[in-house]
């Protein structure tokens, strides 16, 4: 098969950890004789430092002629630290979704036994947790107009809108990735609340209808951070919209034992485009300490996701595990031993993946 994929390492430690994803990509397709192309792009403060726009036309010329998007993280102090710069790196990351039509970001929360130690809940809590988290990634708040400030500049203000479409077209994702799973989802909403949160329920429960083999629970968003750590054995599908799905999915991550252990799959209507949830963790960058496992385990989605490779993502979801359990691990999951730094973890599970029968 032919592969052709958009490499967009973005700022911070995302060109280290890209770098070995990409190795472990080019092992994989060895191995399986497939025939991959790759090019890489500007995305994010790299970007704007050298063309003054965060998801440069040239970038997103790339992403629409590629299969699929290898993504690493954006982000930088300078920009965090300057609220008054009218240009920002996460604009580019928008300006992606937005364009490409990324309407549903995917986020498989598993649980390795080898890291169980370092979860902040006890292990016999979060032992066995499986779920995948579904969130809304075109709409809400962070797209809503009109958004800014009153003339005076001391008021200030978003707007939330969600249209019944966007809502159709991801709870109906959401029901078909339960059939697959242990069919439930959990329609995680603020609708004793907020206006858009009802037409969120209203539709849900119009959709839940045509999946009568699946059961549905319905939740408000405080409850639902609640019951993410008191009892995240209990979720299968969870949906919800934009915010809540950034907010409860970095709080998912963490009762795993790292934020670098997760990746993602966006998905939708153009090129998807796969990426760590972690951010680009500047104080890192240049240091080859970064875990790099979430982005390669990004790029064992992007097989499954983008190319429908099974047997290709699960020889690197293997070779992951098989690392984790030699104690080939960067210094955020190390125990006691030696902390490997992020290209010997990369070169590892490359090595694994070449040498595989
Ligand atoms: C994420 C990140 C982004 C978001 C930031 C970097 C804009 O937190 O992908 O979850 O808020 O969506
Ligand atoms: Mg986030």
């Amino acid at each position: 098969m032919k592969l052709n994929i958009a490499v967009l390492p973005g700022d911070g430690i995302g060109p280290e950890i890209v770098e070995q994803a990409l190795n472990v990509t080019k092992a994989v397709c060895n191995k399986f004789r497939h025939e991959l192309r790759y090019e890489h792009a500007l995305v994010g403060a790299c970007a704007i430092d050298a063309t003054g726009n965060p998801y440069p036309d040239a970038t997103h010329e790339l992403c629409m002629r590629s299969d699929a998007v290898l993504f690493g993280a954006i982000g930088s102090p300078k920009y965090d630290n300057n609220p008054a710069s009218t240009v920002r790196p996460e604009q580019g990351l928008l300006a992606m979704r937005k364009k490409l039509g990324l309407y549903a970001n995917i986020r498989p929360v598993t649980t390795f036994p080898s890291l169980l130690h370092k979860s902040p809940l006890r292990a016999d809590l979060v032992q066995g947790a499986d779920f995948m988290c579904i969130r809304e990634l075109t709409g809400g708040l962070y797209f809503g107009r009109p958004q800014g400030r009153s003339e005076d500049g001391n008021t200030a203000y978003d707007t939330c809108v969600y249209t019944r479409e966007e809502i159709e077209r991801i709870v109906r994702l959401a029901y078909t990735y339960a059939q697959k799973r242990r069919k439930k989802v959990s329609v995680v909403d603020k609708a004793n609340i907020l206006a858009t949160s009802r037409l969120w329920r209203q539709v849900a429960q119009e959709i839940a209808r045509e999946f009568p083999d699946v059961e549905t629970e319905y939740m408000f968003v405080d409850n639902a951070a609640m019951r993410l750590i008191q009892w995240p054995t209990s979720f299968d599908v969870l949906v919800t919209e934009n915010m809540f799905g950034d907010i409860l999915t970095d709080e998912a991550s963490v009762i795993t034992g790292s934020l670098g252990m997760l990746p993602s799959a966006s998905v939708g209507i153009h090129t998807s485009v796969f990426e760590p949830i972690h951010g680009s963790y500047p104080q890192a960058a240049g240091k080859n300490i970064a875990n790099p496992l979430a982005t390669i385990l990004s790029a064992a989605l992007m097989f499954e996701y983008a190319f429908n490779l099974t047997a290709e993502g699960k020889l690197i979801r293997d070779a992951v595990a098989a690392s984790m359990d030699a104690g080939v691990v960067t210094e955020d999951i190390a125990q006691g031993g030696k902390a490997y730094s992020t290209s010997e973890v990369g070169e590892w599970v490359t090595r694994y993946v070449s040498e595989a029968n």
